[in-house]
């Protein structure tokens, strides 16, 4: 009843957890089986290993948080050899969320990736926290398409492509990753935003901006899930502060065909089986055999 398509690709139900925010599963194996979900997406790897940003790194806001981790991650290859092979006995698709500083990063963490057996490169041009590279990649349409030409030539995987609510307008981003070969696009990653510790006069992060997520980004995503929707024939996957099954059928009904829960994890590590059991109830009461006689509903 909750199957959905990814493009060409079967999964058994629209959730998926949001990179970053889910480890590589096995946190959360003490509250339920990962092997429940739709799909599994990465933490952010790069090809070098990232010790991430210093100073405060987390920063609860009204209905959200803020974060600037900056990557840090053991690196694609520690992925391919420790994370990976784990990752696998949940027997979900797996999205392998790709970060890099440089196009020589991207790729060569391609060429790694295309030697395991992941369902889809989630190529991140869109995280805020990282210097150089990652966000800047993502903010103009052509260097989004050129990073996206070039990992898509590279890739064996499909590549869904990432992107950042914070650059030029987001259906002409999805457009121009659409025409060099994405297979899908999944949005919103973190709003940029900032912090103020009114009572030490300080700027609460290191690198003075971070990213925003949770609740009060939802009707943002949701508005950028439509619009992306409307602009481009590839699969869209949405993201940004889902916090209900009502979020989950908002995002399908204005053209997601998947989601992904992030932060909100945190705050309830049962939500993704409390949603799917909600989504069930909602799709008998409602009689709706299949979620495609929802998904984009609302266009
Ligand atoms: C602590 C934290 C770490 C994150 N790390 C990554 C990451 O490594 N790669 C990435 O593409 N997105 C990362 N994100 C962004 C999320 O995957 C997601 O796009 C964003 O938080 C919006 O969804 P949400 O409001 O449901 O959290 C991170 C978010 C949080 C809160």
């Amino acid at each position: 009843m909750l199957e959905t398509k990814i493009g060409d690709y079967s999964l058994k139900n629209p959730l998926i957890t949001a990179s970053g925010t889910y480890g590589y599963g096995e946190e959360y194996e003490g509250f339920y089986d990962p092997s429940i979900l739709g799909a599994i997406a990465s933490k952010g790897i790069t090809y070098i290993p990232k010790k991430g940003n210093t100073g405060i790194r987390v920063w609860e806001t009204p209905a959200g948080m803020m974060n600037s981790i900056g990557l840090e991650n053991p690196g694609v290859d520690h992925f391919c050899k420790e994370e990976f092979p784990k990752m696998k006995k949940y027997k979900v698709p797996i999205l392998a969320n790709l970060g890099g500083n440089t196009l020589e990063d991207y790729l060569k963490g391609v060429d790694l990736l295309n030697e395991i057996d992941v369902d889809f490169i989630e190529l991140n041009i869109s995280c805020p926290n990282v210097k150089e590279g990652g966000l800047a990649f993502g903010l103009s349409c052509q260097s989004a398409a050129r990073v996206t030409g070039e990992v898509v030539k590279r890739a064996k995987h499909p590549v869904i492509v990432k992107l950042s609510p914070n650059g030029e307008n987001v259906a002409d981003l999805a457009k121009s990753v659409e025409a060099e070969g994405a297979y899908g696009v999944s949005l919103i990653n973190t709003v940029q935003a900032m912090a103020v510790d009114v009572d030490k006069k300080k700027i609460v992060f290191d690198n003075v901006y971070a990213g925003l997520s949770g609740p009060c980004i939802f009707p943002l995503a949701l508005r950028m899930v439509h619009q992306v929707a409307q602009a481009v024939k590839i699969p869209v996957i949405g993201i940004g502060g889902i916090a209900s099954a009502k979020d989950v059928l908002a995002m399908l009904m204005v053209g997601a065909s998947a989601v992904e829960i992030g932060t909100m994890n945190f705050h309830d590590p049962y939500l993704v089986p409390k949603i799917l059991k909600d989504l069930e109830d909602y799709c008998q009461a409602e009689k709706i055999d299949h979620l495609s006689e929802i998904i984009a509903c609302l266009q």
